[in-house]
């Protein structure tokens, strides 16, 4: 059950630092949403506002509504945990549990269910989760060797295979191919392809080829100068923010202007 988000007039503060003003977005399931900008302009702090991952970082504050399907996630009745089970999140550095067997990284977050699976059921998740991240024929004969033995976009797909395991709704990827080499990001942007069947992606990327192979959707943030809040410039579908953006400073950006 892929979700639709709406973010509506957020503002974003850390501190008395306004990060972000004012942004107010749709996104629709079952697609994928690249947020695109220049560094600085709150692309990660928008991401983060989407479960509720924001507000462990001591002093950050959020105004306005996230909603999920029309439901705000900041309301007053709604566990964070819950939130961050419904819209799973992918770094930019592969974080897999190093010393975790490649079977238990998978597995990590099912560990914290308070229903406990039989083994049968976990070994039948972890398969699904490996199969779904297209990593399953790389490591279905070493699943008990550390999660560190793999190469870096092996273990960036572990890390969604973990993601994809707790079965989100939502998959928010901060430059999740930041730091891999040209075939990985090519296998992640396959991936990527294949998820958006069945959750609601989205992609913080600062490679605008990526963004335009992958996504559906382009949002475009910028700043007005340092110390300035973000600003959502303008958001449509792929095809049109690359190919014809309303707003002069998109088209400055994508076409290697900016600055
Ligand atoms: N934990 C934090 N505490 C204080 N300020 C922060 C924190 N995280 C981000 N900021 C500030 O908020 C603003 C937006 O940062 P953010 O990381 O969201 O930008 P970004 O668009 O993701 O940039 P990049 O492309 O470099 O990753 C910046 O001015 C940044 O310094
Ligand atoms: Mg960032």
């Amino acid at each position: 059950m892929a979700r639709r988000i709406e973010i509506k007039d957020l503002d974003i503060h850390y501190g008395r630092f306004c990060a972000v003003r004012g942004v107010t977005l749709s996104v629709p399931a079952r697609s994928v949403t690249a947020f695109i900008g220049p560094s600085g302009c709150g692309k990660s702090s928008v991401l983060r506002t989407l479960n509720r991952m924001h507000e462990v970082v001591p002093g950050a504050r959020v105004e306005g509504n996230v909603l999920l399907d029309g439901e705000d996630i900041y309301a007053r009745d709604i566990d964070p945990v819950a939130v961050r089970r419904t819209v799973g999140m992918v770094f930019q550095r592969p974080n897999p549990f190093p010393t975790m067997s490649i079977y238990d990284n998978v597995a990590a977050g099912l560990k914290l269910d308070k229903r406990r699976l039989k083994r049968s059921e976990l070994d039948d998740v972890v398969l699904r989760s490996l199969r779904a991240a297209n990593l399953w024929d790389e490591v279905r004969d070493r699943l008990h060797k550390p999660g560190a033995s793999l190469s870096g976009g092996q273990q960036q797909r572990l890390c969604i295979a973990r993601a994809i395991a707790v079965e989100p709704d939502v998959l928010l990827m901060d430059e999740p191919c930041s730091a891999l080499d040209p075939i990985s990001t090519l296998a992640i942007e396959d991936l990527i392809g294949s998820l958006k069947e069945r959750y609601t992606i989205v992609i913080v990327t600062h490679n605008m080829q990526q963004a335009a192979r992958v996504s559906d959707r382009t949002a475009f943030f910028t700043l007005a100068g340092v110390g300035q809040p973000g600003e959502l410039v303008e958001d449509g579908d792929t095809q049109q923010i690359f190919g014809n953006p309303r707003d002069r400073r998109t088209e400055d950006y994508i076409s290697g202007r900016f600055g």
